[in-house]
């Protein structure tokens, strides 16, 4: 039997602690697409851990890379110096990234890149005599991380409504998907995207007045409440509406960067280059926290042109912004997705995941699949009054099947490293089909989490046994 760690102390993100630390599902070790769990079980990832890890687990080269750079320069002050590799990496990330997109701000994380952006388009409206222009507009079910910013900009509800009345100013626009005319699409939906977009112009900008607004912040394809696709022509309509009345596109890129979709970043799929990017996750493969923001040349060059000589164009920064170790990491992925041609790979699979992914219509619960590159979502006839609970019962019954998905309401997410091979694909959809076909049979008992993972159950009380044993002890004494 392994032994567990005390769970005690950790605090676990976006997670139900009291039921983790019920039934642990602890990792231990990751190659290529597969995790080995504290049981020495193999998983197959089928999220790319937190749709991050684009190279597949474990990879040799960024391991020696970031070694070296610890050993070389461990740190150097961000602020007033800096260090070679930063600019190597911003020089290289900014080659990778769409035309004109080239100067870089380095972040620690998705979150940061999200919030950096913000900022960046309030003072460059401030900068270039706009100082009106402080309104910010986000869209429903959107996710831009979870500091201030992005939360305020951010549209899934239960992540907001715990945290007060975060900012000012900020408004949000419909999310696209419709169920009704778009269930089991293949790709992006044709129809309604324009009309929709036209909601921009026609309710939030005639609502604020244009003048009053700095930018408009989407993910191109909205990956974490549940793979939410733009419709054709959405996109560009939002680039046009933004043109018309000088606000900034500002594209999250966090999800669909780095070969997502097929294509380097979400601007190569769709073809609506935005003024400013964030990314992060894929960045160094997951493997060393890292977040950019690249803007336009002409924004860069407005703060260096309009602030005096000498002055900090913009406070802002991170202790940790351009890390020599994640700059080390960058490039090194950078590296891979070269020598790998990872984003043509994922291109490639992409017709083959797609038919994957909608051979699911017609097994039990599965109300929408909706696919793009190497995404899929799969949303499922939730358990009345228990939202979520077929979902997180699915992704339990997977984790013992020896796959890893992810889960968000009743919506499975599949985003499987660029790296992955056919038969993988094909074995991860058979499981989620297996899953949901043994959650059918059943019945309502099936979805009680406490009928999965007995080993880990088993464990979680032994060592809860062991420490009320320990804490006995010590109070006799
Ligand atoms: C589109 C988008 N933006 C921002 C973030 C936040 O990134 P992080 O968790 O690295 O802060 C995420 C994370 O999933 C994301 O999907």
């Amino acid at each position: 039997m392994p032994t567990l760690p005390n769970l005690d102390h950790y605090w676990l993100p976006f997670t139900a602690n009291r039921q983790f630390k019920s039934m642990p599902r602890l990792i231990k070790a990751a190659k290529g697409n597969y995790y080995t769990t504290i049981d020495d079980r193999t998983l197959l990832d089928g999220t790319a851990g937190l749709w991050c890890v684009a190279g597949g687990h474990g990879r040799e080269e960024i391991a020696s890379a970031v070694a070296h750079q610890l050993r070389t320069l461990d740190y150097a002050p961000a602020f007033q110096n800096s260090h070679p590799l930063a600019f190597e990496a911003a020089e290289r990330l900014a080659e990778f990234l769409p035309q004109g997109l080239d100067r870089i701000f380095f972040t620690g994380s998705g979150s940061e890149s999200a919030d950096t952006a913000l900022k960046i388009a309030l003072a460059y409206q401030r900068v270039t005599g706009n100082p009106l222009r402080n309104k910010l507009i986000g869209r429903e079910r959107g996710y831009h991380g979870v500091n201030f910013g992005g939360l305020a900009v951010g549209g899934i509800a239960g992540n907001r409504k715990a945290f007060g009345n975060g900012l000012t100013g900020v408004d949000h626009i419909r999310h696209p998907l419709d169920i009704a005319r778009n269930a089991f699409t293949r790709g992006v939906p044709q129809e309604g995207g324009v009309e929709l977009a036209n909601e921009f112009e026609q309710r939030i900008v005639a609502l604020h007045d244009p003048a009053t607004i700095a930018a408009l912040i989407v993910e191109p394809m909205q990956g974490s409440a549940g793979v939410i696709l733009p419709p054709a022509g959405y996109l560009k309509r939002l680039r046009e509406i933004c043109d018309k009345y000088g606000i900034l596109l500002i594209f999250d890129e966090v999800i669909t960067g780095f070969g997502r979709l097929g294509t380097r970043f979400g601007v190569d799929y769709f073809g609506v280059v935005p003024d400013i990017i964030t990314c992060a996750k894929g960045l160094t493969n997951g493997a060393v926290p890292m977040g950019a923001v690249a803007v336009k040349r002409e924004i860069y060059d407005a703060f260096m042109t309009n602030t005096p000589a000498g002055a900090i164009e913009l406070p802002h920064g991170y202790t940790y912004t351009a890390h020599p170790i994640g700059c080390a990491a960058t490039i090194a992925m950078l590296d891979i997705f070269e020598n790998e041609q990872l984003v043509e790979r994922a291109a490639n699979l992409s017709a083959h995941f797609e038919q994957a992914a909608h051979s699911l219509k017609g097994v039990p619960f599965v109300k929408d699949v909706r696919n793009i590159g190497l995404v899929a979502g799969i949303e499922l006839e939730s358990s009345p009054g228990k939202v979520g609970a077929r979902a997180f019962a699915t992704y339990l019954k997977c984790y013992e099947m020896g796959v890893m998905v992810r889960y968000t309401a009743d919506i499975i997410a599949i985003s499987p490293p660029l790296t992955i091979e056919k038969h993988e694909i094909d074995r991860i959809f058979s499981t989620i089909a297996e899953a949901l076909t043994a959650l059918h049979a059943g019945g309502e008992q099936a979805l009680d989490p406490t009928r999965y993972l007995p080993n880990e159950q088993m464990w979680a009380a032994h060592q809860q046994e062991i420490r009320h044993q320990q804490a006995a002890l010590v109070h006799s004494r």
